[in-house]
C-alpha cells in the first residue's frame, strides 16, 4: 500500500448543540483520488475544513503528510497550508477587489521560489487550462458563478500542492465545463501524483474516484 497522505483519527465537531461529526476516520492514499458524499448539512465541508488546517477537531487527531497538525504553531501551519495544501472553497472566496489573475496569484506571492514573472506564467497557464485565457483583468463581481469556480481552482493549484481539497468543484459548471474541470483535476493526479479530495453530489464524478466515502450520521469509520 502506498503511503497514506492524510490520516484522521476518530475526529468529532460540535458546533453549538450539534454534533455534526462524531467519530470520523480514515485514511487516504498518497496520489489517490477520494470523493466524500453525504447529505446537506452532513458536515463535508466541515471535514475538509479540519483536514486543510482552517478549523480544530474538538477530539481526535488529523495527520497530513505525516504531521499531526495540532501539533504545528500557527507559522508552521500556515506554512504546510501554504505549500502543500490547495483548497477549492465551496463558496469560492475569492479576493473581490482583485482581478482573476490577481486573485490566482495571490498564495504564491508569499513565496520566495516563485518569481513575479514565474507566477504570473503560472497563473496565465492555469487560467488558460480552466478556459478563462479571455477573463484575466475581469474581477469577480464582472464573472459567472461557474468562472468564479474556475479561478478558484486555479489559484489552488498556484503553489503546486501535494494535496488539493476542493468542496464541489464543479457544483456551479455546466455538464461539458464540469467535465473538463474534472478531466484537469483528474490528470493532474495522474500526471503530478496530486491527491485529490473532492465533496461532491454529482454521482458520475463519485464513479471516477478511487474511493467514495460517505458521511452519514456524522460518523465514517473505516
Ligand atoms: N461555524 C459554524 N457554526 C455553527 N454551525 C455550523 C458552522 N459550520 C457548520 N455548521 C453546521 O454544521 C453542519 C454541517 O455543515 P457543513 O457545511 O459541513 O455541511 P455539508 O455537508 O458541507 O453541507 P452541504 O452539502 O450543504 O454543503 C450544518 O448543519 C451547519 O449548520
Ligand atoms: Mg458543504
Amino acid at each position: 500500500m502506498s503511503e497514506s497522505a492524510i490520516h484522521v483519527e476518530n475526529i468529532r465537531k460540535r458546533y453549538g448543540a450539534v454534533e455534526v461529526l462524531r467519530g470520523v476516520t480514515l485514511q487516504v492514499k498518497a496520489s489517490s483520488f477520494t470523493t466524500v458524499i453525504g447529505k446537506s448539512g452532513s458536515g463535508k465541508s466541515t471535514l475538509l475544513g479540519m483536514i486543510g488546517g482552517l478549523e480544530q477537531p474538538d477530539e481526535g487527531r488529523i495527520s497530513v503528510l505525516g504531521k499531526d497538525i495540532s501539533t504545528l504553531s500557527s507559522d508552521q501551519l500556515a506554512h504546510l497550508r501554504r505549500r502543500s495544501i490547495g483548497i477549492v472553497f465551496q463558496g469560492f472566496n475569492l479576493i473581490p477587489s482583485l482581478t482573476a489573475i490577481e486573485n490566482v496569484q495571490l498564495p504564491a506571492a508569499f513565496e520566495d521560489r516563485a518569481t513575479a514573472t514565474h507566477r504570473r506564467r503560472r497563473a496565465e497557464a492555469l487560467l488558460g487550462k480552466v478556459g478563462l485565457a479571455d477573463r484575466f483583468h475581469h474581477r469577480p463581481a464582472a464573472l459567472s458563478g461557474g468562472e468564479q469556480q474556475r479561478v478558484a481552482i486555479a489559484r489552488a493549484l498556484i503553489n503546486e500542492p501535494a494535496i488539493l481539497l476542493a468542496d464541489e468543484p464543479t457544483g456551479n459548471l455546466d455538464e461539458a465545463t464540469g467535465a473538463a474541470v474534472l478531466d484537469l483535476l483528474l490528470g493532474l493526479c495522474r500526471d503530478t501524483g496530486v491527491t485529490l479530495v473532492a465533496v461532491t453530489h454529482d454521482p458520475d464524478i463519485a464513479a471516477t474516484a478511487d474511493r467514495v466515502i460517505e458521511i452519514k450520521d456524522g460518523r465514517y469509520q473505516v
